[in-house]
């Protein structure tokens, strides 16, 4: 009897153990539960609240894309604005011309200075489109790019709103305008070398700081703009669907790049990387180590296409000096030019494998430069994250 109480009892305290334990068990799980919800919610909530965090943008919903734009200090003007603020659209104020149309200088009520292109084919426009290209633009944010102010978009008029650039296109200052023999002003060797390095910084932002990378697809020199201090920033990035329609049997620069600076394996089969980008850069370089347009067929045989006409007098220590600007004599040392040339060199390679990435080009110029605008700040670029690329 005492021994089936014995029993009985020990059974009894097996149970309470067990119970004890499962109940403790049960416990921890829910408050482990408890703080994996804090956590995910805290987190959650910490993304919705940081305005750089990563967005994930939808082609097809632009117009609360834009509502978003918008909110992100993207101005909406209206035509009437941008019509008074370039003195409607008069003669005077047109200050280049370009694939979408004329851009003028303009000033907006606040008295900041703009530059307004008017798209000259709005009607063919996708309201759409256009709406979520302004909305990709407005989250791309560096120093070394071209800032967008604002848009205007109505059913008959699409304009952007640049801010305004004082020295203009770079290629303004390197060769001849409109045929004559003047040059607005010759930029020394120093301010070429820096606006080789910042033009770099641009493009190493769209391609390495930038998620999917964004391709430029048409870098050249009038899409790199000078400040009034001549200090560089690139233009046009993220419009290459903008220019893509056929106007009047006009196709647009965009579509198939810029006569000379295409990279070859683009030209031949369409497919684009930002490896192609790095060979306009190196056009870009050429440019600014010559002071050649990258195609003149009036020069002298073998001279017309300046890739094929430097290239092989890239790496000649002894033959580098003879493709160099005139204009440039007594300013650069030979240690500086060799290395900008094999640079430039490297990223014209026919084959895109052999070619540098852009974080090495600006790594490689950063030492030649001696007053660059602080660097690796890339802290007011906000970071963007597309579920496609905005290029693609
Ligand atoms: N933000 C700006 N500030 C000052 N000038 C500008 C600005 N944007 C453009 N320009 C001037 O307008 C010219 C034409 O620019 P636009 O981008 O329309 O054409 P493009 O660069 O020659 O060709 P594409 O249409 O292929 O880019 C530039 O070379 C420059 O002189
Ligand atoms: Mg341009």
């Amino acid at each position: 009897m005492e021994a089936g109480e014995e029993e009985y009892k020990m059974k009894e305290r097996i149970a309470v153990v067990v119970i004890v334990s499962l109940a403790s068990v049960a416990v921890a799980s829910l408050l482990v539960a408890c703080i994996y919800y804090c956590y995910i919610s805290n987190k959650l909530s910490k993304r919705q609240n940081n305005p750089k965090r990563v967005e994930h943008v939808e082609r097809g919903s632009s117009f609360s894309n834009i509502e978003v734009a918008s909110e992100k200090g993207l101005q909406v003007f209206t035509f009437k604005q941008l019509h008074s603020a370039t003195g409607g659209f008069g003669k005077s104020n047109v200050i280049g011309h370009g694939g979408f149309g004329l851009v003028y200088r303009g000033v907006l009520q606040d008295g900041r200075k703009v530059a307004v292109k008017l798209m000259d084919r709005a009607g063919k426009q996708g309201e759409e489109e256009f709406k979520v290209e302004v909305e990709l633009l407005s989250r791309l944010h560096s120093p070394y790019l071209l800032a967008l102010v604002g848009y205007c978009s109505d059913s008959n008029h699409k304009l952007l709103v640049y801010e305004f650039m004082a020295n203009g296109g770079l290629q303004e200052h390197l060769y001849p305008i409109n045929g004559s023999n003047t040059i607005s002003s010759r930029l020394d060797w120093e301010t070429r070398l820096r606006i080789a390095l910042e033009a770099a910084k641009g493009l190493e932002y769209l391609h390495e700081h930038v998620s999917p990378p964004v391709i430029h697809r048409d870098f050249k020199s009038s899409n790199i703009l000078l400040d009034k201090n001549f200090h560089a920033k690139v233009s046009d990035f993220g419009l290459a669907k903008l220019g893509s329609d056929n106007a009047g049997g006009h196709v647009s620069t965009r579509v198939l790049g810029t006569q000379g600076y295409v990279a070859p394996e683009y030209a031949l089969t369409g497919r684009l990387t930002p490896k192609s980008d790095v060979y306009s850069y190196g056009v870009v370089l050429l440019e600014l180590l010559t002071g050649r347009v990258p195609v003149d067929m009036k020069r002298a045989q073998g001279e017309g296409v300046l890739v094929s006409w430097a290239l092989p007098q890239l790496t000649d220590r002894e033959r580098v000096v003879e493709i160099m600007d005139p204009a440039l004599e007594g300013q650069y040392s030979m240690k500086e030019v060799v290395q900008v040339a094999a640079i430039a060199a490297m990223c014209v390679q026919p084959e895109a494998d052999y070619r540098p990435l852009m974080a090495d080009v600006v790594q490689s110029l950063v030492p030649l430069v001696k007053h660059h605008r602080p660097t690796s700040k890339l802290g007011s670029c906000s970071s963007f994250h597309a579920t496609q690329s905005p290029k693609a």
